[in-house]
């Protein structure tokens, strides 16, 4: 019933279907189906202890345009959390309120926890270094709709791939496809840990790695280049060193493909400069819209049969 890991999608043809119902939020009319009542008497509410700009608002945005409701909680600031009470006591009572949860925790581990106590149904929204599974599955949805599927398509993924929990939710997705090429780029101290990388090869995938991205691009051009950022805040700060972080710049972007595209699912902090905003080969707008009717499709289909998944 809960929303916490893309590890959940163990079938193909049911993330297929689930992005034809992101499609279809996008042309309700069209297809004779009109979502905009599907939430019509329900509450979501937003639980969190982190920042978080793109998917509070996207999830806030995507229930009201299904007739819903939200509520915002803020446990740093102004709730019983700063007594002591404990994530379990807050979750409960919360899920006494609402229909939907979805919570963005500094702790990984924390959704597990929280979705013990819920009476609804949780979504992981970001949870410390663990995952974040609505932001891979606008991920995937995006390089989905920019190919036409994603089997046989080359990935790089770039940055701290070690923290980023983006990516450890794109890992079981990208598993699904045929014949996917993975490729990483990052610092040695900031390389996808052995745990991670076991969700790739469990699907046969081998990634080439290498901390060198210039050299990575011209070796082996990618389709998709998808960089995240330095998460220094995940880093004990005793350990942080300086690295040579990569850099999607001009001259990256020059070598790439005039198919390519490059993601990142923000915020950036100067690995992909603003400038390289106006080449069409940047989705990362395309990526923030994506967002919005992912998060539709869910709550659509956690209102139409219960679950987050589309029914066969
Ligand atoms: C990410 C997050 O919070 O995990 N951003 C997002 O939700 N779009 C990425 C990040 O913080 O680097």
């Amino acid at each position: 019933m809960h929303l916490l890991t893309t590890s959940r999608f163990t079938d193909r043809s049911e993330l297929d279907r689930f992005f034809q119902t992101v499609d279809l939020m996008q042309k309700p009319h069209i297809k004779g189906v009109d979502p905009v009542y599907q939430a019509r008497g329900k509450v979501m509410a937003i639980v969190k202890d982190e920042a978080s700009t793109r998917t509070r608002v996207s999830f806030e945005v995507a229930m009201k345009k299904l007739g819903g409701d939200v509520t915002l909680l803020d446990m740093d600031k102004k709730s019983s959390v700063a007594k002591g009470e404990t994530l379990e006591d807050t979750i409960r009572t919360v899920s006494e309120y609402v229909d939907v949860l979805v919570l963005r925790h500094s702790e990984k581990g924390a959704v597990e926890r929280a979705a013990a106590k819920s009476r609804v149904p949780v979504i992981n929204a970001g949870d410390g270094d663990g995952e974040h599974p609505t932001q891979a599955l606008l991920d995937v949805y995006t390089m989905h709709k920019e190919f036409d599927g994603l089997d046989g398509v080359n990935i790089m993924l770039v940055g701290d791939l070690k923290h980023s929990r983006t990516v450890h939710s794109l890992l079981p997705l990208l598993a699904l496809y045929q014949g996917v090429q993975v490729q990483l780029v990052s610092p040695p101290d900031l390389m996808l840990l052995p745990e991670h990388y076991g969700l790739l090869r469990k699907a046969g995938i081998e990634p080439a790695a290498s901390s060198d991205l210039k050299k990575r691009i011209s070796l082996d051009p990618p389709d998709v280049v998808y960089v995240v950022r330095e998460q220094k805040e995940r880093r004990d700060p005793g350990a942080c060193k300086r690295f040579d972080y990569p850099v999607m710049g001009e001259e990256e972007m020059g070598l790439l493909p005039a198919t390519a595209i490059v993601m990142h699912p923000l915020p950036r902090c100067g690995e992909l400069p603003v400038t390289l905003d106006t080449d069409p080969r940047c989705a990362i707008w395309r990526q923030v819209r994506n967002g919005m009717y992912v998060r539709m499709a869910l709550l659509y289909n956690l209102f139409n049969n219960n679950t987050f998944l589309p029914s066969k």
